[in-house]
């Protein structure tokens, strides 16, 4: 596998970056989702927000509306209980609305409870696969017709450390991320060569948000970078500038 780094000071996107795309992004209401968001918009996207929490999701759309940004979408969605029945209607009424999609961001994940694998919750382990890795599957497969009628898109995956290199005790999540970045490369590999959708991963890296302090509870939250300073890989891989990156996973920092 090639983890290329990316280099994040050298990059300067075109403000003009986005213009006139259609993006979804999964846990656009909180984090890194919310900060991507917010940076597609800035760049000229019109935003499907989808989350868990409305009111979470609402002061996104209210952060980009006041910003000047495109009127977004809200997409309420608890990835958790999904069924396949809930991303045909998705994919419908998308499809509805915007005939096509450019990008889809999959950021919203669960990170469950760390423990050793001898004492993993089995429940637990089966929310974490079902909102980290069987949501993302749907929600691709349900997309992919919408991605295909579109000029060029992308597909972001969100990964993580774990997801690369195994960890003790990231038990569940660790294993969702590896699932996530095999998604990604099934996907890349099959859309290679008869289709303008490209496929990558980005593992965002340490990154000041309550998932991060959730995981990490005595760390001082002020020594990390926050979702908006790791913005430009996830600008690149949305744009114009990586429409020849395929199957490629990221960092952020
Ligand atoms: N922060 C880091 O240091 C770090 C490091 C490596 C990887 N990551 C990855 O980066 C991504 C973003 O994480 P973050 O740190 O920004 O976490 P965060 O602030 O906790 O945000 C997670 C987002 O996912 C949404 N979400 C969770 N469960 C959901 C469900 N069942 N249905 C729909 N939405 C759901 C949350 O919505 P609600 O708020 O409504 O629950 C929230 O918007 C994740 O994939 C994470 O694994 C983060």
């Amino acid at each position: 596998m090639n983890f290329s780094d990316f280099d994040q000071k050298s990059y300067k996107p075109q403000t003009e970056l986005l213009k006139d795309k259609v993006i979804l992004v999964t846990g656009a209401g909180d984090g890194i989702g919310r900060a991507a968001a917010k940076a597609y918009a800035h760049h000229g996207a019109t935003l499907i927000l989808l989350g868990k929490t409305t009111g979470k999701l609402e002061q996104t759309y209210d952060a980009i509306e006041k910003a000047g940004g495109a009127i977004p979408a809200i997409y309420p969605m608890d990835l958790q209980g999904a069924t396949p029945k809930d991303y045909q209607k998705l994919a419908e009424v998308l499809t509805r609305e915007f005939g096509r999609l450019d990008g889809l961001l999959h950021n919203a994940s669960y990170l469950g409870t760390l423990s050793p694998i001898e004492n993993q919750d089995i429940e637990t382990w089966y929310k974490v696969q079902q909102v980290n890795v069987n949501a993302s599957f749907m929600l691709t497969q349900s997309c992919l017709p919408l991605l295909k009628a579109a000029d060029s898109a992308s597909v972001i995956f969100t990964s993580s450390a774990v997801g690369r290199k195994a960890r003790a005790y990231w038990g569940a999540y660790a294993v969702s991320k590896f699932a996530t970045e095999g998604l990604m490369q099934v996907l890349a590999d099959e859309l290679e060569s008869n289709t303008k959708v490209r496929s990558n991963s980005i593992n965002p890296g340490a990154t000041r948000t309550s998932m991060r302090a959730d995981a990490y509870p005595a760390e001082d939250p002020s020594s990390l970078k926050t979702p908006e300073q790791i913005m430009p890989v996830y600008l690149y891989l949305m744009g114009a500038d990586s429409c020849n990156v395929n199957g490629q996973a990221l960092n952020a920092q």
